[in-house]
């Protein structure tokens, strides 16, 4: 009950800081769901600084849902190229062909449903398109939350996004779009996960309990992370009469069906001059990849492979950003 009238008093106090403050970003300002929703995809794991021209373009190329539907599956991961986690563009591309069939779902368990939408996702467009009651609880609303009522709930135990969410629930504005918005804002510029919080200029700075205990440290309480292991590969760029190899990688994992320079199952030499090497380290979120590029004229035009020219891997192959070390290799 405390938490509730603590919550109560904090919720103007936020809109009118997120009126005066918030960041001007591309899709704000929109209601159209097809937006909001390729916006809050996009934003899934990504850095909104990574995401702002990704989504001005994708949206110039696919402007609507239709758009999105008719287009190729490589057109699709072309416009995705180096924004990472491919599965969301796939999903995207797939959930077009309903959104196209039966037009935006209308309510909270219809967005769900889309194939690549979950709870917080669903949350967000619901609130941001529609102005609807339903939160959008990640790591940074979790932090900026438990900070604010100095809770101990482990935000990485199971039921800690509920039990906020259902909190926030109880004291949803009718600006839904706004409200879920300006926490996310207060997470991303005031009430930062890394580094000092910027406690003085924050809304909420006569009310937070963290900061008025002086414990602002202690928030979020959170499981231990797992160590991410690590993987040695040696990336073949193999270059044949102008033209280089690409392999396409197995459906299901990481990358799953994207284009790769291939990974050496021998001894680079024993596909043919080995002209240059390069180290490159890439980390994904539970798997970092220590890399050897390997630039190679190839002794033959090896059948395994798909051969491209460079001008061709520019324009129509998606390479994942991984491979960025070694682009600058192909001619
Ligand atoms: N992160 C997720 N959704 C966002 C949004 N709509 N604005 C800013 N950051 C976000």
């Amino acid at each position: 009950m405390e938490n509730l009238s603590l919550l109560q008093r904090a919720v103007p106090l936020l809109l009118e800081w997120y009126r005066v403050c918030k960041r001007t970003l591309p899709w704000r300002g929109t209601h159209d769901p097809y937006k909001v929703w390729v916006s809050e995809i996009m934003l899934q794991q990504t850095r909104v600084e990574a995401v702002k021209d990704y989504y001005v373009r994708f949206l110039q190329r696919f402007p609507t849902a239709e758009a999105l539907a008719a287009a190729d599956e490589e057109e699709v991961l072309k416009a995705w190229e180096g924004l990472g986690y491919y599965s969301r563009a796939r999903n995207l591309h797939k959930a077009a062909k309903f959104v196209a069939e039966g037009g935006f779902p209308k309510d909270f368990a219809g967005v769900r449903a889309l194939p690549g939408v979950g709870d917080y996702t669903a949350g967000a467009i619901c609130s941001i398109a529609y102005d609807m009651p339903c939160p959008a609880v990640d790591g940074n609303v979790l932090r900026v939350l438990t900070r604010l009522l100095a809770d101990e709930t482990n935000i990485d135990s199971a039921g800690a996004k509920e039990k906020f969410s259902a909190l926030l629930k109880e004291v949803y504005p009718k600006e839904a779009g706004e409200f879920c918005q300006a926490l996310m804002e207060l997470g991303a510029l005031v009430c930062l996960p890394n580094g000092e919080p910027q406690c003085l200029l924050c809304p909420w700075r006569e009310l937070c309990l963290a900061r008025l205990h002086g414990e602002w440290e202690r928030y979020p309480v959170r499981a231990p992370k797992r160590a991410r292991k690590t993987e040695e590969h040696t990336v073949l760029v193999l270059r044949h009469e102008g033209e280089y190899a690409l392999e396409k990688r197995k459906k299901g994992g990481l990358l799953a069906g994207l284009w790769q320079f291939p990974f050496a199952e021998e001894a680079p030499e024993a596909y043919g001059k080995l002209l240059k090497t390069k180290q490159a380290v890439h980390i994904f979120t539970h798997v970092e990849w220590h890399m050897t590029g390997c630039l190679i004229e190839a002794k033959e035009r090896f059948p395994q492979y798909t051969w491209k020219s460079a001008a061709e891997i520019g324009e129509k192959y998606a390479l994942p950003s991984a491979f960025k070390a070694f682009r600058g290799w192909l001619r």
